[in-house]
C-alpha cells in the first residue's frame, strides 16, 4: 500500500492563561486557525467588579486541560501531530501565568518539540496576521487592552520599538473604571459603548491628557478622575446626570487622543500601514475614528475580528510560528514574568 504523505503545514499549539481567559489554540503555517477554544472567566469576576487573581489562577487549573482537548477535537488533530508549543510568559498576572507556562513545558518535554516564549502584546500585535493575509511588516501598531496603551513600531517580524507607553492607567482600564462610576457590570469597555452611542460626545468637556505634539506618551488616570469628579459634584448638587452623556463624552475623549497620537507615529515613522491589537481593539467607535484618520493620509488600516482582539491563544499561536522560523525556542526553565518589557530578550 502506497504509503500516505501528510500534507499539512507547521501546526503550532498555543496556551495564553494571562489573565481571565482560559484559551489554547491550533494554527497551522503561522496564519490559518486550525481551532481557537477561548473559556472566559468573566462571570466569575464580575461579581466582584474586575479580576481576582488568585481566582482566575484556580479557574485557569481546572480549565486548561479540557480547553486542550476541545482544542484537538475540534482541529480533528492529536498531540502526535503537533511541531511546537507556543505560552504566553509575560506580562499578566503571574499565578496565571504559570498555569500555562507549567502546562506548556510539560506538553513540550512529553512530546520532544520545541517550546516557544510569546509576549502577551505581541500576540496581539500579530492577531492581525491571522486577519489580514497580505499585511507583512513595517507598520505601526496601536496596542489598546485593559493592561496597555502603547504605540509599537514594528520594523519586522522581531523588531519592535516601542514610541510610546501610558504612564498610569491603560485605556481599557479607564473604560472599566468609568464603567464601575455608572453602575455598569465587569468588564466596562462594551457597557460603556453601548451607552455612549445613546449620549452626546460633546456635553462635558473632559480633559484629553499629554495631547502635546511629540510625545507618544499617554496619560488616563486624570479622564478617570475628571468623570468621578464631576459625578460625585452632581450627586451633592442632587443634580440630575445623564449616563449616556457621560459615557459618550468620557470615550470621544479618550479615543480622540489615541487617534491624534497615532496618526502623529504615522508620520514620524513615516510607514504607511496601521493595525490596531488588544481588547479596545473591538471599540466600534475606534474603529471608526481610525478608519477616518487613515483614510485622509492615504495609510492602509487594518485591525482583527472582534474574537481575535480580545484576549485568545490563536494570537499567542501565529507570533510563536514566526518565533520558531527564527529557531528561538525555549527552555524548560520558562517562567512567567508578570511585567515582561516588549521587544527585549
Ligand atoms: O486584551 P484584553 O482582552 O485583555 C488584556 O490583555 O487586558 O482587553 C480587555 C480590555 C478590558 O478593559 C475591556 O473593558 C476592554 O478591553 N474592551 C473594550 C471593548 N471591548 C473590550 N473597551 C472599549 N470598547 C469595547 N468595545
Ligand atoms: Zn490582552
Amino acid at each position: 500500500m502506497e504509503e500516505q504523505v501528510k500534507q499539512r503545514g507547521k501546526l503550532i499549539l498555543a496556551i495564553e492563561t494571562s489573565c481571565d481567559e482560559t484559551s489554547v489554540a491550533l494554527v497551522e503555517d503561522g496564519r490559518k486557525i486550525r481551532a481557537n477554544i477561548i473559556s472566559s472567566q468573566v462571570p466569575l469576576h464580575r461579581k466582584y467588579g474586575g479580576v481576582v487573581p488568585e481566582i482566575a489562577s484556580r479557574k485557569h487549573i481546572e480549565n486548561v486541560l479540557p480547553v486542550l482537548e476541545e482544542c484537538l477535537t475540534e482541529a480533528g488533530v492529536t498531540l502526535d501531530d503537533i511541531d511546537g508549543i507556543g505560552v504566553t510568559y509575560g506580562p499578566g498576572l503571574v499565578g496565571a501565568l504559570l498555569v500555562g507556562v507549567s502546562a506548556a513545558k510539560a506538553l513540550a518535554f512529553s512530546l520532544g518539540v520545541p517550546l516557544i516564549g510569546v509576549h502577551h502584546l505581541e500576540g496581539h500585535i500579530f492577531a492581525n496576521f491571522l486577519e489580514n493575509e497580505q499585511l507583512e511588516p513595517p507598520f505601526v501598531a496601536l496596542v489598546v487592552s485593559g493592561g496597555h496603551t502603547a504605540l509599537v513600531h514594528v520594523k519586522d517580524y522581531s523588531t519592535f520599538e516601542l514610541l510610546g507607553e501610558t504612564r498610569d492607567d491603560a485605556v481599557g482600564e479607564a473604560f472599566d473604571k468609568v464603567a464601575r462610576i455608572l453602575g455598569l457590570p465587569y468588564p466596562g469597555g462594551p457597557e460603556v459603548e453601548r451607552l455612549a452611542k445613546e449620549g452626546d460626545p460633546d456635553a462635558i468637556p473632559f480633559p484629553k491628557a499629554l495631547c502635546e505634539k511629540g510625545s507618544f506618551e499617554f496619560s488616563f488616570s486624570g479622564l478617570k478622575s475628571a468623570v468621578l469628579n464631576y459625578h460625585n459634584s452632581k450627586k451633592m448638587k442632587n443634580e440630575e446626570i445623564n449616563p449616556a452623556d457621560v459615557a459618550a463624552s468620557f470615550q470621544s475623549a479618550a479615543l480622540d487622543v489615541l487617534v491624534a497620537k497615532t496618526m502623529q507615529a504615522m508620520e514620524v515613522c513615516g510607514v504607511k500601514q496601521l493595525v490596531l491589537a488588544g481588547g479596545v481593539a473591538a471599540n466600534t467607535m475606534l474603529r471608526e475614528k481610525l478608519t477616518e484618520a487613515a483614510a485622509q493620509k492615504g495609510i492602509a488600516f487594518s485591525y482583527p475580528n472582534k474574537i481575535l482582539c480580545t484576549d485568545n491563544a490563536a494570537m499567542i499561536a501565529c507570533r510563536a510560528h514566526y518565533l520558531y522560523e527564527e529557531g528561538r525556542f525555549a527552555d524548560l526553565h520558562l517562567n512567567g514574568v508578570p511585567s515582561l518589557p516588549l521587544g527585549k530578550r
